[in-house]
């Protein structure tokens, strides 16, 4: 029987075990955690991103502030508020949402921010970290799907598992985590747009963690009966029936891949209020000095 995981009840429950600790801490006379979030321009994307991660801010008990600036902010603004974000002893950690404008060079600002504060887990210390197991913080995509692995109790180790996509934030953390023992443990697979085996790939996995940014990609003949099929594609779509006009469009085919699956994430409520939960966790860590 086909089970679907819950990325949404997950995250609430994990959000009010966060709540539950800060409670502590702060009964104890330590410091409410704080996240502040920069974000630049006004992409539709990135706007709902925010707001949520806002949002779920005030329901972990933590502080939040929001800087925002103009889409024709310049590089030395951007590093200079993101040197100031470094040095408030306020601040546990910060984000600045991507993407950012062209005129901008991403990695400049990603390098920028202080690594003990950089609870994206973006930075190439943090990146370099995770590659080799050591503590650290982790981008928060890939950090949500093994958390919801593990909390539904799906068998990861020496499974072969196919991840589509290699973007630094989602697909390659994602394949690293995969094959760790003390996270997947699994037998690792990654593909991407070029890969001509793609498809047969796919057959014969056991668990397949969709994250091209293709909708619609990922269709029932490429999938075996049996498996764990993880959607992380969040590609908005114009739909004038549903709120805002636009809906969230995964990378699956669920209608027609669901039926063979033993375990699927739904888009949207499976990985994208997983990631919002794992950011959380990471501005816990923050606020605790638990890596760093
Ligand atoms: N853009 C898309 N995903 C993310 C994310 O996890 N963090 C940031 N900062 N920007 C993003």
């Amino acid at each position: 029987m086909m089970q679907l995981i819950d990325g949404k009840a997950t995250a609430t429950a994990i959000k009010a075990e966060i709540a539950e600790e800060v409670r502590q801490i702060v009964a104890n006379g330590g410091k409410q955690p704080h996240l502040a979030a920069v974000l630049v321009g006004h992409d539709g994307g990135s706007e709902t991103y925010v707001k949520n991660k806002v949002i779920a801010c005030e329901q972990c008990g933590f502080k939040s502030t929001l800087i925002r600036f103009e889409e024709n902010v310049t590089e030395a603004e951007l590093l200079a508020c993101v040197d100031k974000l470094n040095k408030d002893e306020d601040v546990d950690g910060f984000i600045v949402q991507l993407p950012l404008p062209k005129h901008i060079d991403e990695q400049k600002i990603v390098e920028a921010v202080d690594y003990r504060k950089d609870v994206d887990g973006f930075h190439p210390i943090n990146v370099g970290r995770m590659a080799i197991g050591l503590p650290c913080f982790i981008s928060a995509t890939p950090l949500g799907i093994i958390t919801l692995l593990q909390r539904y109790g799906i068998p990861t180790s020496g499974k072969k598992c196919v991840v589509l996509g290699r973007s630094n934030i989602v697909g390659k953390p994602m394949a690293q985590l995969m094959l760790q023992k003390q996270y997947g443990d699994a037998t690792v697979t990654v593909c991407h747009s070029h890969s001509p085996s793609l498809k047969d790939d796919c057959r014969e996995a056991d668990i397949i963690i969709a994250a091209i940014g293709r909708p619609n990609f990922v269709t029932a003949d490429m999938v075996k009966e049996g498996a764990v099929v993880i959607d992380v594609g969040t590609t908005r779509v114009e739909d004038p029936t549903h709120k805002g006009g636009f809906r969230l469009n995964g990378d699956v085919k669920f209608d027609e891949v669901a039926p063979k699956c033993s375990f699927i994430t739904p888009v949207p409520g499976g990985v994208g209020p997983m990631t919002i939960c794992s950011l959380m966790k990471n501005t816990l860590s923050a606020g605790k000095k638990e890596f760093y």
